[in-house]
């Protein structure tokens, strides 16, 4: 890495010419996707700055997506998206959508459990007064690569213990023969705020996709009524069009 010279005067603050280098270094392919950065300590070492320096670089490019932190093991470069074409006409989950491109998933979990619901909530899903909702909040990553948040909400008559849900919420209601046959979608633009910017690996203001799916079963009762934020970079929704009456 060209880190010499940094210190000379003129060239505005230095972190910011730090990350400048580390970004021209990642866009021209010197700086691989997957690579490891090197030891803060031996940046700031090389580049004659300090720590302090390397680290306000370091999180410029986090926070913008070209690099990524891996607790425990350090800082690597992001490997680039490729758009994810989701056919708008199939009722699939997202682990099928994946398993179908080959990918595994993983979530990390944002809330699981029962709680008190909020009055859409009721309203969305047909609840008594005094009964409580069953939330699944996840953030769901496909190859390292984190691509949406997804908050479902539930009636507890489908999903009692929304802890035995491990991977596919889709899966765990097939078992209870509670799966969904039929939804209505709504995706509208959006931009990313924080902190859901952080948990997407986005720059704060970055587009996004805001995605409501409320599902049935066949008797025509509410099953699932599911918040989504997906990347903007990262899907494009096709539908197929046919002339109709
Ligand atoms: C999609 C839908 C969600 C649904 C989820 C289930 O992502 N947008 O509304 O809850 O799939 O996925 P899985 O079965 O992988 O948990």
């Amino acid at each position: 890495l060209p880190l010499e010279g940094l210190q000379a005067p003129g060239g505005g603050p230095l972190y910011l010419r730090l990350r400048q280098v580390l970004e021209e270094a990642i866009r021209s392919g010197r700086l691989g996707h997957g690579d490891a950065l090197p030891a803060e300590r031996d940046l700031a070492d090389y580049a004659d700055v300090s720590r302090v320096t390397v680290r306000k670089a370091v999180d410029d490019l986090v926070r913008d997506g070209l690099l990524v932190r891996r607790q425990g093991s350090g800082t690597f470069v992001a490997k680039p998206v490729s758009r994810v074409q989701q056919p708008l006409s199939r009722l699939t989950s997202f682990t099928e959508d994946m398993a179908r491109r080959g990918l595994d998933t993983r979530s990390e979990w944002l809330e699981r459990g029962l709680f008190h619901p909020s009055p859409e909530e009721m309203m969305m899903l047909g609840l008594a007064a005094g009964t409580l909702v069953a939330r699944i909040g996840r953030l769901r990553i496909a190859k390292d690569i984190p691509l949406a948040i997804e908050r479902a909400s539930l009636s507890p008559e489908f999903l009692p213990d929304p802890t035995v849900v491990t991977s596919s919420l889709y899966a765990e209601l097939e078992t209870k023969n509670a799966r969904p046959v039929r939804a209505i979608q709504r995706i509208s633009a959006c931009n990313v705020k924080e902190p859901e910017a952080g948990l997407l690996a986005v720059p704060v203001g970055a587009a996004g996709l805001s995605i409501e799916r409320i599902s049935y079963l066949a008797s025509g009762r509410v099953v699932e009524f599911t918040r989504s934020l997906y990347r903007g970079d990262t899907y494009d929704f096709v539908a197929e069009l046919t002339l109709g009456e």
